[in-house]
């Protein structure tokens, strides 16, 4: 009997054990696939009200259209347009623009679009923004004013001051935030997006290391805010910012960067096409005291006005260095011969 009992324990109980016991640790352990929305919460912080935990595929669907296309196909048919002039991904990526997200390093965001074939744009990524903890930062208040005071805290009032006035369109109905968020919510940073060592996940998954090391250490592997740093034109535009450019370098910026907008059916009306004229135009404007001066439109970009509302989105310093801007002038100069 007794060892009936105990083969007993032995087939049922041991499997029931080892189970409760591995789904416990599976449950603690934070791994690459982990939300880091979930990890944070679990170390105390407060989970932000854009979040959206469970994210319903038919909204995920809806908003990822509304970004990319600017209306989305609905119950009652195609949506109205946010904006005629533009969709969010025309200056907005959607996917990870950088190998490593701790820091901003404009060298490696443009080898990382080369080798993803990524477009190279003026904005910041959507990958991640629901991990991001303030928007619009830095000298975006020196081109928006008190506009960016209410975007810079919340990422609903960004999203609608995008679409106002990047977009140039019109205030989200609530319908069309929410499946925004649903949207973004799928593009959220995993643990495994984090260059994180074995030690350091050990240190995360480590029950008696402080909270507050762990959120540190989370803080120090990604940027909970882009900055964005105005930047002039050089004072000389003959000399230019002063170093070498790489031609290689800026056929690449000419084309996942100004292609991007500048085509047939583009944005922009203005066609920067890969013809010799198109070079040349582009060369003899270098040095002009005018917007058709790359070192002008990139630095400085363009207003929307009365009766033409498309314009050009500046490049801040962090989105195009000065570097890059001559690797441009170069691949111009080189292309108009
Ligand atoms: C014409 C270009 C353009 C379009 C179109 C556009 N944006 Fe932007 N957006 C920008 C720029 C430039 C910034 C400046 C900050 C940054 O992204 O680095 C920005 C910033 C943002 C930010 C804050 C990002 C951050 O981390 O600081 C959000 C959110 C945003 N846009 C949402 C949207 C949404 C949603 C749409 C579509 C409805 C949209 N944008 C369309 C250019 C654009
Ligand atoms: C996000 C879209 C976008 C990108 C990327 C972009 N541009 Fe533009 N650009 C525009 C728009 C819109 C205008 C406004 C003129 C128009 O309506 O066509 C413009 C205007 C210009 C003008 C003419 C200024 C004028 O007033 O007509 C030049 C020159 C120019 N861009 C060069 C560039 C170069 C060089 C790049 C790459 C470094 C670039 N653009 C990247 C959208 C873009």
């Amino acid at each position: 009997m007794k060892s009936l009992i105990a083969i007993l324990l032995i087939v049922f109980l041991y499997p029931l054990l080892a189970w409760v016991s591995s789904s416990n640790s599976l449950f603690e352990a934070f791994g690459p696939e982990t939300p880091l929305m979930q990890v944070n919460a679990s170390l105390g912080l407060a989970i932000p009200s854009h979040y959206v935990n469970r994210a319903d595929p038919k909204k995920v669907r809806i908003g990822g259209q509304l970004i990319s296309e600017g209306r989305a196909d609905t119950p009652q048919g195609k949506s109205n347009y946010i904006s005629r002039f533009y969709a969010c991904t025309s200056c907005h990526n959607t996917v990870r623009e950088e190998e490593d997200i701790s820091k901003v390093d404009s060298e490696l965001r443009l080898d990382y679009a080369i080798e993803h074939q990524l477009p190279y744009l003026q904005a910041s990524t959507f990958w991640g923004i629901v991990n991001r903890v303030a928007w619009y930062n830095g000298d975006y208040i020196k081109k928006y004013g008190d506009l960016v005071i209410a975007a810079n805290k919340s990422l609903e009032e960004s999203i609608q001051l995008c679409a106002q006035e990047c977009s140039q369109g019109r205030e989200l109905e609530a319908w069309e935030m929410e499946a925004m968020l649903h949207y973004l919510a799928t593009l959220e940073l995993k643990v495994g997006d984090l260059a994180l060592s074995k030690e350091e996940i050990n240190q995360l998954n480590d029950g008696s290391a402080s909270n507050q090391n762990k959120l540190n250490l989370i803080a120090s592997k990604y940027l909970p805010r882009s900055p964005a740093t105005f930047a002039e034109p050089p004072n000389d535009k003959n000399r230019g910012y002063g170093m070498k450019g790489n031609v290689e370098r800026g056929k690449a910026i000419y084309e996942l960067g100004c292609q991007h907008c500048h085509k047939e059916d583009g944005v922009s009306d203005l066609v920067l096409d890969d013809a010799k004229k198109t070079f040349k135009w582009l060369r003899n404007n270098i040095s002009a005291d005018s917007q058709n001066s790359i070192y002008e439109i990139i630095r400085h970009g363009t207003y929307a006005e009365y009766g033409h509302r498309e314009y050009m989105p500046l490049y801040t310093q962090e989105k195009m260095s000065d570097q890059q801007v001559e690797d441009l002038r170069f691949y111009i100069q080189e292309m108009a011969y």
